[in-house]
């Protein structure tokens, strides 16, 4: 047993689509989360401006002794993870493992699309974990730079004109190559599940990175019998900008309010 908290990140809201499903299958953890309001977006930036930005984001969380990291970030766990991922002596969870699996498990006709950063499609994370899963697999990649902001301005209702045309635009490449899966590469997404499943119609499974990899971390901690003894969890958010602001959205990513606000933080003095 283990009562430490797990430490989570992300660039701004995203990555509480992670945190959601960990507190659901895991209610006793406590969580630390960071997101780094005030430098988001993160997936359109050069190499090394993310791996000093996830540097910082660490080292901010590390101050907590925590058990273990979950780096709920697509970008980061694309561009950051496999040069710094073993410098640090807690385990770290990236989303792109759990969540390739997923998909590979997920397609029939063996052909996945991917919806992601700019830094994530570029990076060739997941097509190349999901070679390594099964080579026979076809892995159709768009970014979609657009799309955290529209998400970190609450503009993902069903029907919303601007992120559906935004959307279309995105998809189209996708759906004429004939996928039937669909990977969410950015913990942004899940918001956008409405109006991505109303574009792509029922053939198309969507993939949620921040559940599949909360799903990871649960196996982990319990594998190395590193869970929570018992009692109620808890999560305290801790914001680079605009705690206000954050705490406002943070219910729509997570289904519940944020229960303590959030802190405000200087990120640039780790
Ligand atoms: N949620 C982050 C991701 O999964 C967003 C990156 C960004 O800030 O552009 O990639």
């Amino acid at each position: 047993m283990d009562n430490r908290a797990i430490g989570v990140f992300d660039s701004g809201l995203g990555g509480l689509t992670a945190v959601k499903e960990l507190r659901r299958v895991l209610p006793c953890e406590h969580i630390i989360y960071f997101g780094d309001t005030g430098r988001v977006p993160y997936g359109t930036r050069s190499h090394s401006i993310i791996i000093r930005y996830a540097k910082q984001d660490i080292r901010f969380l590390t101050k907590f002794n925590i058990k273990a990291l979950v780096v709920a970030c697509g970008t980061v766990s694309s561009v950051a993870l496999p040069e710094i991922g073993g410098d640090y002596d807690f385990p770290i969870r990236g989303v792109i493992d759990s969540t390739a699996f997923a998909a590979a498990s997920a397609t029939k006709n063996g052909r996945i699309g991917l919806l992601a950063t700019a830094a994530t499609v570029s990076s060739g994370s997941y097509v190349r974990r999901i070679a390594e899963i099964d080579p026979g697999l076809q892995v159709f990649s768009n970014a979609a730079p657009l799309l955290v902001p529209l998400v970190e301005n609450g503009r993902f209702h069903r029907g919303d004109p601007v992120s559906t045309i935004v959307l279309r635009e995105y998809l189209a490449p996708l759906l004429d190559a004939g996928i039937d899966t669909l990977i969410l590469g950015c913990t942004h997404y899940p918001l956008l599940t409405d109006l991505i499943a109303d574009i792509c119609g029922g053939g198309v499974t969507l993939i949620n990175s921040g559940l599949e990899t909360a799903h990871a971390v649960a196996e982990l901690l319990s594998r190395q019998d590193a869970l929570c003894a018992s009692g109620e969890g808890s999560i305290d958010c801790y914001v680079s900008d605009d705690p206000e602001g954050f705490a406002r959205n943070a219910e729509a990513f997570l289904g519940f309010p944020v229960p303590r606000g959030a802190q405000l933080i200087d990120i640039d003095t780790y």
